[in-house]
């Protein structure tokens, strides 16, 4: 070996972020994806197929709870019977779909412009009441932007429109939503646009989910979205749900899955639609679902499928866009990968508007990945609030540690060897070979995603503090 060799292989064994810099492999090779894909599926098997057939527990039922459990036994017994069959020949295409309330018309606009950037092909539906929204109003949202093949589609009216034209629904196919309540006043909204929604299969986004690249290539090369026609996101907690929920809902202990973050969610309709429309059955019935078992549609989605035995996929990789002081990190967003976590697709920014945190280059500066197998479970990742800190925040580590155990949140420092510095191309992915096994990297939010916190800063700015 020559002396050079020698160098490099001792930089290469002390200088961990300098092996990030150098081994970065662009596009991931057919063989490496595929082993990625076989290695990432018989994991998931194993995780979603819990083996113990119950949780064990010593949480006992409240009397007020058991009763309640009992009238929801009762009500998914009926739903059963209640469920269309697929529309065969009705829907047709993929395409992006939104929905949108008084006080989300303003996420929504800033939402239709990011899409609008990525210059993406797909067909966009944003789908409303005409009781809660004009359709002016809605027609002034198209006008927002002229290049996206865009309409906004009426429940009440079962008609869609794009700026130059109206057209009916067949009513049959438009599956209305229950009518306006106060506390929950858009949740319900969501099962019933993915269902009803022109398109056979649906990339749904919460009006505060933004994308960050051309989400078709998830449609067309996502070997997980393509093997169970359903993608689904992690919300940073494991389920909180009392475990009776489970044998409610006729699945395994599923306590050890994350809680779903529903909003991004891919699926094709042909396949999965028994879990779909079991999921708007429920929504339609809420009061008796959100309480008890499920923190507003979110849970609803997997229940409703688990109930009704379809599989899908949750895409367990942790990423949080946030800021970094020089020693800790605070995840604000929830950002959203492609089932083998190459590219980030989407960045999901809620918190801000609950927390009064303010969108800038420093609260959106950093970005947080856990890469390796996901769902061996071995991440820490966990929306928590330590004691004293102006904000709760996302929080992402190799492995769960006695102190994380303990307080259920992380205070210590990044390690130095997990910062990257380097830029992503577009083409280029996140997981490379060494990132296989359970690793986290951070870096600057557009080295990871290319341009998105100058794009977001800018196209916000105007409307959002309007
Ligand atoms: C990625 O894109 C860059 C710039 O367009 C190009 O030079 C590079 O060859 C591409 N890499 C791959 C792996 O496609
Ligand atoms: C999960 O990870 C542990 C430790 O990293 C490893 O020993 C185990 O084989 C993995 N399990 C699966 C099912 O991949
Ligand atoms: C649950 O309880 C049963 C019976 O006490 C025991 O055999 C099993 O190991 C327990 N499982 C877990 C995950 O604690
Ligand atoms: C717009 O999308 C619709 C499907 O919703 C499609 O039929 C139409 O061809 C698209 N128009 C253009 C200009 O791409
Ligand atoms: C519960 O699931 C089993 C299969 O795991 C199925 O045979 C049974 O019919 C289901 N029960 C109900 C009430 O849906
Ligand atoms: C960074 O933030 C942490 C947690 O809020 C705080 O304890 C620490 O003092 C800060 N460090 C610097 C260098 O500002």
């Amino acid at each position: 070996m020559s002396i050079i060799m020698i160098i490099i292989n001792y930089l290469l064994t002390q200088l961990p972020s300098l092996v990030t810099t150098i081994t970065i492999s662009h596009s991931l090779n057919i063989n490496f994806k595929r082993q990625l894909f076989n290695e990432r599926l018989s994991s998931y098997n194993l995780f979603y197929d819990n083996s113990l057939s119950s949780c064990n527990t010593t949480r006992s039922l409240s009397e007020d709870r058991q009763r309640h459990f009992h009238g929801i036994s009762q009500l998914l017994q009926i739903f059963q019977q209640k469920i269309v069959p697929y529309p065969n020949n009705h829907f047709y295409g993929r395409g992006i779909v939104l929905t949108v309330g008084p006080s989300q018309l303003k996420f929504a606009e800033v939402n239709l412009k990011m899409i609008e950037l990525t210059a993406t092909k797909l067909p966009i539906q944003i789908w409303y009441s005409s009781s809660q929204i004009s359709h002016e109003i809605m027609i002034g949202l198209l006008r927002t932007v002229p290049n996206l093949n865009a309409s906004i589609c009426c429940f009440l009216m079962t008609e869609c429109r794009t700026l130059t034209q109206t057209w009916q629904l067949n009513p049959t196919h438009v599956y209305k939503p229950p009518s306006n309540n106060q506390k929950y006043k858009f949740f319900p909204y969501k099962p019933a646009a993915i269902v009803s929604a022109t398109f056979s299969e649906v990339l749904f986004l919460d009006c505060d989910a933004y994308v960050t690249r051309d989400p078709e290539e998830l449609f067309l090369s996502d070997p997980m979205y393509l093997k169970f026609g359903a993608l689904f996101y992690p919300d940073a907690h494991k389920s909180r749900q009392h475990p009776a929920v489970w044998t409610l809902f006729n699945t395994s202990c599923t306590q050890n899955e994350y809680e779903f973050d529903s909003a991004m969610i891919l699926v094709d309709k042909r396949r999965v639609w028994n879990g779909l429309y079991m999921t708007k059955l429920i929504n339609d019935y809420y009061p008796a679902f959100y309480e008890h078992v499920t923190d507003g549609d979110k849970d609803t989605f997997r229940l409703a499928f688990r109930y009704m035995q379809v599989k899908y996929y949750l895409v367990m990789t942790p990423c949080a866009a946030g800021s970094f002081n020089n020693t800790h990190f605070c995840g604000l967003t929830l950002c959203k990968t492609d089932s083998l976590s190459q590219h980030i697709y989407v960045n999901h920014i809620h918190i801000f508007k609950y927390e009064g945190i303010k969108y800038s280059p420093i609260t959106l500066g950093y970005t947080r990945i856990g890469l390796g197998d996901p769902n061996n479970n071995s991440f820490f990742f966990q929306h928590c609030r330590l004691p004293a800190a102006p904000t709760s925040c996302f929080h992402i580590m190799k492995k769960r540690t006695e102190e994380m155990a303990k307080t259920n949140c992380y205070s210590g420092n990044i390690p130095l060897k997990e910062i990257e510095n380097h830029a992503y191309m577009l083409n280029e992915s996140l997981l490379s070979k060494p990132s296989k096994n359970n690793r986290v990297l951070m870096s600057k939010t557009n080295n990871f995603m290319p341009n998105f916190v100058e794009n977001f800063l800018r196209i916000q700015q105007p409307i959002l503090n309007n």
